[in-house]
């Protein structure tokens, strides 16, 4: 099979992480009889910094024309990289979000799972911890504050800013088919998150799940207050497996969940739209504190591969190889800096690559 795969190093740590990826993507093609076509294009800073935008049209042209995107990371440090002196639409995120919208990726996929060979780099007590946790989040990527009109007005002499939260019957529906497929294919549990008792988007919210989840009856629902969800993540983070919520929402818990596998460094993600179409990248950011010294973690971004592979391509073999390919890797006792223990072997960026290629 021939894969056309449009990459996005992006900035910070993204080129050298994506470049471990392709090369573990190439041991994988050379193995299970594949041909790898990568086409690189620029977002975020580096497309700032060479065209002036953070995301050209030509380059949202050839991301269309592949059968699935692989990115890095983009963004540098909010305080000190001039791109943080554009106006807010011309800033690295920006080509972010106008990918998600223009490849119409309204699915984001965040798995947070605790790994049994990094548990002792999980920050809960052991007492909670012990039960293990894998759940997903399910993030509408599309809508909701993210994507509503805005504006900042002069009113009464002062300022005032305005953000616009809506949300469509449609929109949450599409999103809520997705979770209830996934659990179907997990636990057969979707924990609903918003906040009704205050929003009329949430009430929507509610309905419309409620509605989804007639049609899924071997899958139980929950619907959960957003606030105690994220209270919930640490004291029970094993009661979840499909979290479904909006987007706000979505990327604040998801840093949380992320956090208390206390491995950010593994985790991958998956954009989808409603085809096989998906855009897949590490759920970390740029690390531009680490940029450029090959001692990042890859293997979110490695991770995220296997997930295109089997999202996109509908490789489950070849995903599988990578995946057990990273659980060797760490029997092995092989760690990036971020993960390191005592007793374990300290590698960099490309040395992780290499030692997966050797597993593949
Ligand atoms: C994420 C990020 C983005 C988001 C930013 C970079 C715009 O935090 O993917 O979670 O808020 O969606
Ligand atoms: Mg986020």
């Amino acid at each position: 099979m021939v894969l056309n795969i449009t990459c996005i190093p992006g900035d910070g740590i993204g080129p050298e992480i994506v470049a471990q990826a392709k090369k573990v993507l190439e041991a994988v093609a050379k193995k299970y009889g594949h041909e790898m076509k990568f086409t690189d294009i620029l977002m975020g800073g580096a497309s700032i910094d060479a065209c002036g935008e953070p995301l050209t049209d030509e380059a949202i042209a050839t991301a269309k024309a592949a059968d699935a995107v692989l990115m890095g990371s983009i963004g540098g440090n909010t305080s000190t990289s001039p791109w943080y002196k554009l106006p807010p639409e011309k800033r690295p995120e920006a080509g972010l979000l106008k990918i998600r919208k223009a490849l119409n990726l309204f699915a984001n996929l965040r798995p947070a799972y605790l790994y049994e060979e990094l548990a002792a780099a999980c920050p809960l007590k052991e007492e909670i911890s012990k039960a293990g946790f894998d759940m997903l989040i399910m993030r509408e990527l599309t809508g909701g504050l993210y994507f509503g009109e805005r504006k900042t007005i002069e009113e009464n002499g002062e300022l005032k800013a305005i953000d616009t939260l809506t949300y469509s019957e449609s929109e949450i529906r599409r999103i809520a088919i997705k979770g209830f497929e996934i659990a179907r294919k997990r636990r057969k549990k979707v924990t609903s998150v918003d906040k009704a008792n205050v929003l009329d988007s949430s009430r929507l919210w509610r309905k419309t799940v409620n509605e989804v989840a007639a049609d899924y009856p071997d899958v139980s629902v929950e619907h959960m207050l957003v606030d105690n969800c994220a209270m919930q993540l640490v004291k029970d983070p094993a009661q979840f497996d499909v979290i479904l919520t909006e987007n706000m929402f979505g990327d604040i818990l998801s840093d949380e969940a992320s956090m208390v596998t206390g491995s950010i460094g593994m985790l991958s993600s998956a954009s989808l739209n409603d085809s096989k179409f998906g855009l897949y990248e590490p759920s970390h950011g740029s690390a531009p504190d680490i940029a450029g010294q090959d001692i990042a973690n890859p293997i979110a971004t490695i991770l995220s591969a296997a997930m295109m592979l089997r999202y996109s391509f509908d490789l489950d073999k070849e995903a599988d190889a990578i995946e057990a390919a990273v659980r060797q890797v760490l029997k092995d006792g092989y760690r990036t800096g971020d993960i390191y223990s005592e007793g374990m072997t300290k590698v960099g960026c490309s040395k992780m690559g290499d030692l997966l290629c050797e597993r593949i």
